[in-house]
């Protein structure tokens, strides 16, 4: 039988339906899971919100203070999904309670931040994760493989973009995201440490970077509330963006590879587009994930006259993760990437063994970020502290 996992969710808006979905598919799609999650409780401060969010979402039961719900003998694992602002104190308390601690990314708002929670967690001895759900992409987890095997042969460039376009109406409102308080920085914190994440599971870790920030929209109408989203209205009172609309940056990783990044809420037509690619030189990849069933794959050990990228569908059964879906060919969507997770975690509580990436690959994106912003701010290359 089983291990049933008592999960208690800390915030119901956008990730939070997302991880919600993925507790209630993971066991009927993966069903020789050693640990299923239970949906226990759903906390959040509002408590009407909070119980309309519940009975949509599929929660037994709901909490309105955080601070009770990750003492509770009954809870085995707290999955963070507030805001950067709030990671640091709920993780932490929970691993200090002897819970499994999965939280959203980024890690936290700053490195010390981060270093703190690791601490926690490891001396806890419990399972823990960060929901950089990018890697659990089968055409990424694909990649790596290709890797792995030496199909890339030795990487010489990883060139990532993450850009969107969200903000690009001066009235849009200073929602939370825009506020540096809250959320730590702009999309660097946001999108950037995604892709700093895939560039670490991919080639390896940073030593220095260099690169730029820009706030093109300085100031903005109030938001209607803190907690406003997406699609959010403001009033005619106007607060300072404090977090940047834009940054760019160059790394050199340790293994001497080069790597070039980009990440924008102003790149008009760009909804949510996040890609790379990697040179190396036995081959190249090419992701894009507007097209996440597909990977694009140059193989150099072929003859030249049959040279050109090949577009490998990434849903047979042989796939990583895609022994659990369709039949190939049948594709799967972005929502999958966070059943992914969850099996992944189920697994790793179940076999107690580590899962990542895990709180100290968190750190290790945070210290990346750490850099970025003191090289825009210097106009020099900084070390990344490890
Ligand atoms: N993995 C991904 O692809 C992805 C995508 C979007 C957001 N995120 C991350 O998920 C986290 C949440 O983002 P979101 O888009 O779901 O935000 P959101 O604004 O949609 O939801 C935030 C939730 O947190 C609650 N909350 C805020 N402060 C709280 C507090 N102090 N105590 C309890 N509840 C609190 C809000 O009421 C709301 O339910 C952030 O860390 C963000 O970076 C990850």
């Amino acid at each position: 039988m089983a291990e049933q996992v008592n999960v208690a969710l800390i915030g119901y808006k956008f990730m939070g339906r997302s991880h919600s979905n993925a507790y209630r598919q993971v066991a009927h799609f993966f069903p020789d899971l050693g640990a299923v999650p239970v949906m226990n409780t759903l906390c959040g401060r509002d408590r009407q919100a909070v119980e309309q969010a519940a009975g949509q979402l599929g929660w037994q039961q709901v909490a309105t203070d955080w601070k009770d719900v990750v003492r509770r003998p009954d809870i085995d694992l707290v999955d963070i999904v507030t805001p950067g602002d709030s990671h640091a104190a709920i993780a932490i308390a929970a691993a200090e309670a002897g819970k499994h601690v999965f939280c959203e990314k980024p890690l936290a708002n700053t490195v010390a931040e981060a270093e703190r929670m690791l601490e926690a967690v490891q001396k806890a001895g419990v399972r823990n994760m960060v929901a950089f759900n990018y890697r659990r992409v089968p055409a990424i987890a694909y990649a790596r493989q290709l890797i792995d095997e030496g199909r890339i042969g030795r990487i010489y460039h990883f060139r990532a973009r993450y850009l969107q376009d969200w903000i690009m109406d001066p009235n849009f409102p200073l929602v939370w995201r825009l506020d540096k308080n809250a959320a730590g920085s702009g999309p660097m914190g946001d999108l950037g440490a995604h892709i700093i994440d895939l560039a670490r599971y991919l080639v390896g870790d940073f030593d220095e970077v260099t690169g730029m920030a820009e706030t093109f929209i300085k100031e903005r109408p109030l938001a209607e509330s803190s907690d406003a989203g997406l699609g959010a209205s403001g009033g005619a009172k106007k607060g300072q963006v404090t977090v940047e609309d834009a940054a760019a940056f160059v790394t050199r990783f340790t293994n001497g590879a080069m790597g070039t990044f980009e990440v924008s809420r102003f790149a008009g037509g760009n909804r949510n587009a996040n890609t790379f690619e990697i040179n190396g030189s036995k081959g190249s990849i090419r992701f894009n994930l507007e097209r996440l069933n597909e990977l694009e794959f140059l193989d150099l050990t072929q003859p030249s006259t049959e040279q050109g990228f090949r577009d490998l569908m990434i849903t047979d059964g042989a796939h990583p993760y895609m022994a659990a879906w369709w039949p190939a060919g049948h594709i799967i969507g972005w929502e999958h990437t966070f059943t992914h997770e969850v099996r992944d975690l189920m697994a790793a509580i179940a076999g107690k063994v580590p899962v990542h990436p895990d709180f100290l690959d968190g750190l290790r994106v945070q210290q990346v970020l750490d850099a970025v912003e003191r090289a825009a701010s210097s106009r020099r290359w900084e070390r990344v502290a490890r």
